[in-house]
């Protein structure tokens, strides 16, 4: 017997094919396999009542016919998948401890799944657009959101066999420059000589200057021309530009070292600059764009909110009053490079909730200026988010109010986890401890952040999120090493092949080896809606069920091939669960 990877997508392509022979049912049918309450079995089929009703045709009946139809084909062995037929309609397929097992055999280590998984991206090219903070500004804790999110969709897009490109699309190239010039050049400011903390002088320049032209307002007239002239290329004010744009990524190069973000391309704002006129000149010629008030913008009447008769109408503005580029204007040019240049069939944007609307309009006005021009249109994705609240459910702030820095968010995760790790294993060097809590504290933060539902706000909880129990980093780590000690123990490799098993037997063993078939399914949820909690939860029931197993079974029992049955699913939770951690960015430890 040959296992699938994912059997549920086996028994949905066999449903479908044996659908053909049943005479009331058509091509259109969907049958809707997915994991099953397990009281019913692994997987259940519940496409039929849907299908019925809409053919208005009896379910119950419908479910027969097919359940026959697949009985009478020799498509699933009945001996391997049990198949029964409940409720108004539902088909349920139960695997036997034999199917079970054999999985567990052929899908032996991480190159086995990603192989298995391969087939759900497969040679896809996708460019991710993260994590594209502004520059000049320090990183505050929002930022977090596009970094750790955006990693591990682009490692879990990887792993399924997509061709990923990341590219970091900074704000290079705001009006915040024109401000900042102006004030550097009124203090005489050499940016080669200033503080140790390069960026958070900036920003502060940035807020003096601001300050400056509410005071004085003719100052910012000053900003404004600074500001046309570096649009223009004028060499002393293009040379700052570059130093500061030179600061900034110094800064947020530093935080993705610490974060594990990797970032393949950084072409901001400023990229595209000489790419605008194309897209004036598409857009009008496809009769799409439209001047008004002297701006240039693209109306999407079929959609209310963006349409002319709307009660405060909001066009998707390409090109402001004075002629100048706006950030949608390098977002089309942005699309459009990315599908010329990178070939990407699709597109996915990470940025918080309050951009959706943008969004929204980039992607209607794309659809139609590509259809208009014969390009490709690639599948686009806006990965949005909620705020990061404090215990007072409002955005988390400092004491005194203000925003908290993300270098500060970052040590603090790690003094913490310190404290607790010492608590833990007083025993261990210094060092180890310092490392260990490392790992810990940047893991507790990056899981907080990933195993919320991610168009939910969330509470942010130091204790919760270091804690050794719940739905935490901590608790997973935790599960790895504790699994990795056994393996210490007994001085067996457990990534090496272990011979000499024997089948499944009690409950336990067999509700790990069900968990651990899950992988699939919840790799594939993940991916569907690009929600990383939905991994997140999943190891957290999976290393739940290991626990349940390894209090109810010895593993080291004296008879050989139930030990060696143990050990071996010792070794595949441990494999799962640091392939999890992994896709989320967070590093697995030996011991903590
Ligand atoms: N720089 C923007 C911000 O900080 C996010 C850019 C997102 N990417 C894009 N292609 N618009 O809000």
């Amino acid at each position: 017997m040959q296992v699938s990877f994912n059997p549920s997508l086996e028994i949905d392509r066999v449903l479908r094919e044996t659908a053909l022979s049943v005479p009331s049912i058509g091509p259109d049918f969907d049958p809707g396999v997915r994991p099953a309450d397990p009281r019913f079995g692994d997987f259940q089929a519940n496409g039929v009542l849907g299908y019925a009703k809409r053919k208005g045709i009896n379910p119950r009946e419908l479910g027969e016919a097919l359940l026959h139809a697949l009985q009478a084909s020799d498509k699933l062995d009945p001996k391997q998948i049990e198949m029964t037929l409940s409720g108004p309609g539902f088909l349920n397929f139960r695997l036997s401890g034999e199917f079970l097992w054999q999985w567990l055999l052929e899908h032996a280590g991480k190159e086995d799944f990603r192989a298995g998984a391969t087939s759900l991206r497969k040679g896809r090219t996708i460019v991710i657009d993260y994590p594209s903070a502004n520059t000049a500004k320090q990183a505050h804790i929002g930022h977090i959101r596009p970094m750790v999110i955006g990693e591990a969709i682009a490692r879990l897009l990887d792993f399924c066999g997509a061709k990923t490109i990341r590219d970091n699309h900074i704000g290079d190239w705001g009006t915040n420059f024109g401000t900042l010039i102006m004030k550097i050049k009124r203090d005489g400011i050499n940016l080669e000589q200033i503080s140790e903390n390069p960026l958070a002088a900036l920003d502060n320049l940035y807020k003096a200057g601001s300050a400056l032209e509410q005071e004085q307002p003719e100052l910012r007239e000053q900003s404004r021309s600074e500001l046309v002239s570096l649009q223009n290329g004028d060499p002393e004010n293009t040379a700052l530009w570059e130093q500061i744009v030179d600061i900034s990524t110094r800064a947020f190069d530093a935080l993705f070292a610490q974060l594990g973000v990797r970032v393949d391309h950084t072409l901001g704002e400023s990229f595209y600059r000489d790419k605008v006129d194309r897209i004036y000149d598409e857009l009008t010629e496809t009769g799409l764009a439209e001047e008004s008030d002297g701006a240039l913008v693209v109306w999407h009447d079929e959609v209310k909110k963006f349409s002319r008769d709307n009660e405060r109408p909001y066009p998707f503005n390409i090109r402001k009053k004075d002629g100048a580029s706006n950030y949608a204007t390098t977002d089309l040019a942005t699309i459009l490079y990315r599908v010329e240049e990178f070939k990407a069939e699709e597109v996915v944007y990470l940025t918080d909730a309050r951009q959706q609307d943008h969004f929204e309009q980039l992607f209607l006005t794309t659809k139609k200026w590509f259809a208009a021009k014969n390009y490709p249109v690639p599948q686009m994705n806006h990965v949005w988010w909620g705020t990061i609240l404090g215990p007072d459910k409002k955005p988390f702030k400092t004491k005194s109010g203000e925003t908290i820095k993300l270098q500060a968010l970052l040590d603090e995760a790690c003094q913490r986890a310190y404290i607790v790790v010492t608590a833990k294993n007083p025993e261990l060097e210094e060092e180890e401890r310092r490392q260990i809590a490392r790992t810990v504290g940047i893991g507790a933060l990056k899981y907080a952040d990933l195993s919320s539902n991610r168009t939910q706000d969330y509470v942010f909880d130091w204790d919760r999120m270091l804690s050794f129990e719940g739905n935490t980093a901590p608790y997973l780590l935790y599960a790895v090493a504790r699994i990795n000690s056994i393996f210490r123990k007994t001085g067996i490799d457990p990534d090496a092949a272990i011979e000499g098993a024997s089948p499944l037997e009690t409950e336990a063993e067999q509700t790990l080896a069900r968990k651990l078939m899950g992988l699939p399914n919840a790799l594939e949820l993940t991916l569907h809606d690009l929600r990383p909690h939905f991994l997140c939860t999943y190891l957290h029931e999976l290393a739940g069920a290991y626990s349940s197993f390894y209090n109810a079974d010895k593993v080291m029992v004296e008879e050989t091939d139930v030990r060696a049955r143990r050990l071996l699913l010792c070794a595949r939770a441990r494999t799962v669960l640091i392939t999890g951690l992994e896709l989320l960015g967070i590093d697995p430890l030996e011991r903590m």
